[in-house]
């Protein structure tokens, strides 16, 4: 297995490209199996959660060409003629949680699925019960046995009238993409706002949908009988642009993000400007410099989109725990968001968990360390940790991080990081 190796304590200086979003390929890949028709995703970011998808959406029937190219700017072609195959597989789905929502084409467009329940992320405990809920209304025959949800509807789907109990960005994604094809009128209330919801929905409108609200609490739909191909652009990638963000705030230096939506990362641009780093942006370019060692504590919460966002909140507790005092960091969205915490530990960071918030007592510095990455995110929060730390550390299990960081280390390499992935 690959590790990576950091010998920490330089700052960062350059320049890096943002990716294409990862959490809006998923969604945007899964969604060109709702037509016959082609589609054309560019801007996608070279990544293994993108790789089992392609792996799982071949095994369903589409026809997909991966155009891997040097300038980061990769490129999916996908036809599905007809699906083929209504199984996802166990072995496929426990890789990567948001396969399941392969559930939504095979069942509008073919009227049955065998999904395995999602595996993913060890962040919590992650019900599926909103799901469920939306596929009954919408007429769909449920029998969940040996592991597997086993749906089926003889009709076209349903319309319905939803009410989130909380904005569930992967059920958004799923109200869409089933609505899209359901005859009738329908509407999810308490939707997700995130930018990735937006994005889908603007493909889905590309590919014939007929959609009204998305980006607001309330999404109306009209379903129609098919929808047709598309070519769309992935958008830029807000939590790699906000990882990067952070890290030169730990570490000092100055970076300029290349490809980036500001606007999406305001909340957190803010605060780190409270904290003591220095923004600024220039139409799709966001600059970070940080040129002294003070880094204010703050008291933050993660809360959806626009909310300070759960997929950064390993990260800036990295940089909290190097701030000159006593910092909160409340977690909102999932249970057990904290794994992070004991191996930032290894590096010397005083942090102690009360429920659902971490008190960060900030130390002078962190020694380096041999450390083991416990989920996505939080593998990020440790390469910023190493990045900071005086001397060599290293980072075990760090295929969390290929799911979703594309290239990271070439990055931080082009910008003065010491980093290096070896063989264990
Ligand atoms: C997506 C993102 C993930 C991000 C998360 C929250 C992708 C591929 N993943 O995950 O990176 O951390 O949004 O921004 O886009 N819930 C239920 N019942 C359900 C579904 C969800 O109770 O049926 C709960 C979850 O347990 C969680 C909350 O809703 O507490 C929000 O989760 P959700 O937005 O659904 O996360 P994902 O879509 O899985």
């Amino acid at each position: 297995m690959d590790l990576i190796e950091i010998i920490g304590g330089s700052p960062l200086e350059g320049e890096i490209q943002i990716s294409g979003s990862k959490n809006a390929s998923l969604p945007m890949m899964i969604a060109s199996l709702l037509t016959k028709e082609k589609v054309e995703l560019d801007n996608i970011p070279n990544l293994s959660d993108v790789l089992i998808l392609v792996e799982l959406m071949k095994s369903l029937g589409a026809e997909i060409q991966f155009d891997q190219s040097s300038d980061l700017k990769n490129k999916i072609t996908c036809t599905t003629k007809e699906i083929l195959n209504t199984e996802a597989s166990y072995n496929l789905v426990r890789k990567m949680r948001a396969s399941f929502w392969v559930l939504a084409p095979l069942i509008a467009r073919h009227g049955e699925a065998k999904v395995s329940l999602p595996g993913g992320c060890a962040i919590g405990t992650r019900p599926i019960d909103f799901y469920l809920s939306i596929l009954k209304k919408m007429g769909v025959t449920l029998d969940l046995k040996e592991g597997y949800v086993f749906a089926s509807i003889k009709s076209r789907l349903k319309p319905l009238d939803f009410s989130l109990d909380f904005p569930s960005v992967g059920v958004t994604h799923f109200f869409l993409m089933m609505s899209s094809l359901a005859d009738g009128r329908s509407i999810i209330k308490n939707a997700a706002k995130e930018p990735e919801v937006i994005a889908l929905a603007e493909m889905l409108i590309k590919m014939g949908a007929k959609i009204k609200g998305h980006g607001s609490d309330i999404i109306i739909v009209d379903g129609v009988a098919n929808l047709n191909g598309t070519k769309v652009s992935i958008p830029p990638d807000r939590i790699e642009a906000g990882t990067f963000a952070i890290a030169v705030s730990a570490t000092g230096g100055s970076i300029s993000l290349k490809g980036v939506n500001p606007n999406e990362i305001n909340l957190l641009t803010n605060l780190l400007e409270q904290s003591g780093t220095k923004i600024s942006s220039d139409g799709n370019r966001l600059n970070i410099k940080k040129d002294n060692k003070i880094i204010k504590p703050m008291d933050i919460s993660t809360a959806p989109y626009p909310g300070f966002p759960t997929d950064l909140q390993a990260q800036f507790m990295a940089l909290m725990a190097l701030g000159n005092g006593r910092s909160t960091i409340k977690e909102n969205i999932f249970e057990n968001r904290f794994m992070h915490v004991q191996e930032l530990a290894r590096f010397g960071a005083k942090i102690k968990l009360k429920a659902d918030t971490a008190i960060v007592e900030g130390v002078k510095e962190f020694n380096s360390a041999p450390v083991m990455a416990t989920d996505l995110r939080a593998s990020a929060s440790l390469i910023i940790a190493a990045l900071s730390a005086k001397g060599k550390s290293s980072i075990r299990r760090i295929y969390h991080l290929d799911r979703g960081f594309d290239k990271i280390e070439n990055k931080l390499k082009s910008c003065g990081a010491k980093i290096e992935r070896k063989r264990d």
